[in-house]
């Protein structure tokens, strides 16, 4: 090919002619960079190579990492891992060999990736995120994603999302100079939460209540505790950083007040963050004072009427037969600590008459249908389905046709791909339900579950207690997001329930 035909195969004095023509129009300061960023925004993006590595979660347990490369740049993510899994959710793919990270290697997964998934995705275009995450979805051929693995199949989705949101960017700020618009950075930048918004079919980005876990218990932390988590929602602030700054406040008031009755080794924190004191052991003392813990720390706060509280029994976690277990962590029981259904409903409805108790995550065993909806029907707070509904499509149907609960809890994981994440929540939403969206208790330094509660808009984000790397980099995204939208930012505040 001739220098004169290899010009004009790729029109390369055009562009480059409107390329300056752009630069002079908006009068830029460095008009080499415009240019050359003007010419690379104008290629379509591709993908070129998604390349995973095996990585560790907060617990020490191997996990996925992918780089999802295009033509303008890498992009990486990461998928968490929980404790409860159960067999309606997306299957995690570990390798099983006890020799290697006791079987839970993620290898076999990580090699889907570098090779099945590789193949299957280079020459996509990464703003097509249903093709792609379809794509996966027909390469697995399973139902649960057990051929690839939810793992791998999930990190790419995520990768390909912010890929897709950072063509987004590219494609606007080019309309914006061609426009004539100003070189303010600021103008041009599509972010992952309104890319996310878009994918949903458009709605108004809102900055979530987020759920901090104060006090961990059940199978997150070593002490007595049977129910898994105690969090505190700010839903008196007026915006996310007042929020942030009410729940750490009130959560170091909390250290002071289980210093000064159990002393400083009960402050000790479980997988979520939160402090894990060893409460009594009598069943009906078991919430009543680790509640009273969390309703003191928040009155030394100053925060009484501004924070409320939510508690994930998981009660699923001591379900024995029809009984539940309160003391089902302890080696020498009682056999005194045993609670009927009937019992829980009674106490559930004492706690929430006598602390500021607003949402209950599992308050049943996950099969006890039965009892969920009996207490769901008293209408005393919002009842939240995390082991109920595993995130699966079917379950939600269910519980919402018997009017079993009134929220999902949203883990990205059970799902498996940002489409069908976002297919949930749009069901969901139909239903009038709240949605929490929620991390796991084995986490990254992702915070992709930041962007995405904000472009759902869905009102709640449970990311474990303010401290701990992997908790804050969510709860400090949404710190970031606030700041960017600016005045047009929206914290639900009082309207969590969305
Ligand atoms: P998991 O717990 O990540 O251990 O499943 C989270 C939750 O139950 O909400
Ligand atoms: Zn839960």
């Amino acid at each position: 090919m001739s220098v004169q035909e290899y010009l004009d195969k790729h029109m390369l004095s055009r562009k480059l002619e409107d390329a300056v023509n752009a630069a002079v129009r908006a009068k830029t300061p460095d008009p080499v960079l415009f240019i050359s960023n003007h010419m690379k925004k104008s290629v379509q993006s591709v993908i070129t190579k998604v390349k995973a590595r095996q990585i560790l979660d907060s617990r020490g347990i191997p996990t996925v990492e992918v780089d999802l490369h295009t033509n303008k740049g890498v992009f990486r993510a990461s998928v968490p891992s929980g404790d409860s899994s159960g067999m309606y959710e997306a299957v995690e793919l570990r390798d099983g060999d006890k020799g290697v990270y006791l079987g839970n290697g993620v290898a076999k997964a990580v090699k889907n990736i570098n090779d099945k998934i590789s193949e299957a995705l280079v020459g996509m275009d990464p703003t097509l995120q249903s093709q792609i995450d379809q794509a996966m979805i027909d390469l697995d051929k399973t139902e649960k994603k057990g051929e690839l693995g939810a793992n791998a199949i999930l990190a790419v989705s995520i990768a390909a999302c912010k890929a897709g949101a950072a063509e987004k960017e590219a494609c606007f700020s080019q309309a914006f100079y061609l426009l004539g618009g100003l070189n303010n950075k600021k103008f041009m930048i599509v972010p992952l939460y309104r890319h996310i918004a878009d994918l949903y079919g458009k709605v108004s980005p809102m900055l979530p209540v987020p759920a901090f876990t104060v006090i961990s218990g059940g199978k997150h932390a070593g002490n007595n505790l049977a129910i898994q988590e105690i969090m505190i929602l700010p839903t008196g602030a007026n915006r996310f950083v007042e929020a942030l700054q009410m729940g750490t406040e009130t959560y170091h008031h909390l250290k002071a007040v289980i210093t000064e009755k159990y002393g400083t080794h009960d402050c000790n924190v479980g997988e979520s963050g939160g402090f894990a004191p060893n409460v009594s052991r009598q069943a009906i003392l078991f919430f009543r004072e680790a509640l009273d813990l969390v309703k003191e720390a928040i009155r030394r706060a100053g925060y009484t009427d501004k924070i409320q509280i939510a508690l994930d029994v998981a009660a699923t976690n001591f379900c024995i037969g029809t009984r539940y277990d309160l003391d089902f962590k302890s080696p020498q029981k009682s056999g005194q600590n045993f609670l009927s259904a009937e019992d829980m409903v009674e106490l559930y409805r004492e706690l929430c008459n006598d602390f500021p108790i607003v949402s209950i995550e599992d308050p049943f065993d996950k099969e006890d249908w039965e009892h969920i909806k009996r207490f769901s029907s008293t209408g005393i707070c919002q009842v939240v389905g995390d082991d109920l509904l595993m995130s699966n499509a079917k379950r939600i149907d269910r519980a919402i046709l018997e009017y079993a609960c009134n929220a999902l809890l949203l883990k990205i994981n059970q799902v498996g791909t940002v489409t069908e994440v976002i297919e949930v929540v749009k069901q969901a939403k139909e239903a009038h339900w709240g949605v929490v969206t929620s991390h796991r208790c084995g986490e990254t330094i992702d915070s992709f579950i930041a962007d995405l509660s904000v472009g759902l808009s869905v009102g709640q984000i449970k990311a474990g207690a303010p401290c701990r790397g992997e908790r804050l980099e969510k709860y400090i995204q949404l710190l970031r997001i606030e700041e960017e939208l600016g005045d047009q930012a929206v914290y639900c505040g009082v309207d969590w329930k969305q």
